[in-house]
């Protein structure tokens, strides 16, 4: 019989709160320290996970900053994130190498498999699928990153079995 989980609302208001006090032991430190705020929001980002709109409002307050400020940073770098992450990103290469062998195969059925398009996460937060351009292994192309690990001639049927390895 398969045993169900329960999530317990308390704990997870409990956990929020940490999260959000830690957030505001790194503003207390970089408070008055002159262009600090793409180092706060790298720190906010790596404890939270992503940066919703009640973060960047938090470090906006904190810094004494206005939310567009910190909003327009947000958006501008790509590292940020204001959707949550899962906690692992799959990067296929579409550069030109791993293109014209076979990546958008790749692509397709990552889609298929994780039941999710390019760019979102999957509903278990296990997965944050991207494409990249080029990531350094076009002598063995196909080629996709799983965090830092690079995985190259992919073969769309390996696919599962290399996904198997990062599934809890
Ligand atoms: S084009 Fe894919 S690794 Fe370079």
């Amino acid at each position: 019989m398969k045993e169900e989980k329960s999530i317990c609302c308390c704990c997870e208001e409990e956990n929020q709160a940490e999260l959000i006090a830690k957030i505001n032991e790194v503003i207390e430190h970089y408070k008055n320290k002159e262009g600090s705020l793409i180092q706060v929001l790298h720190q906010a980002q790596n404890i939270y996970g992503y940066l919703p709109l009640e973060v960047q409002k938090l470090v906006a307050d904190g810094l004494g900053k206005p939310v567009s400020e910190v909003s327009g940073v947000v958006s501008f770098y790509s590292f940020f994130s204001t959707q949550p992450r899962g906690k692992h990103t799959i990067r296929v290469c579409l550069g030109t190498a791993c293109y014209v062998r076979g990546g958008k195969k790749l692509v397709d059925r990552l889609c298929d498999i994780l039941d999710i398009k390019v760019g979102d996460t999957t509903a278990d937060r296990q997965f944050t699928f991207e494409v990249a351009r080029c990531i350094g292994a076009c002598g063995l192309a196909p080629a996709m990153m799983i965090d830092d690990v690079v995985y190259k001639q992919v073969n769309p049927d390996k696919l599962n079995a290399i996904l198997a390895k990062y599934k809890d």
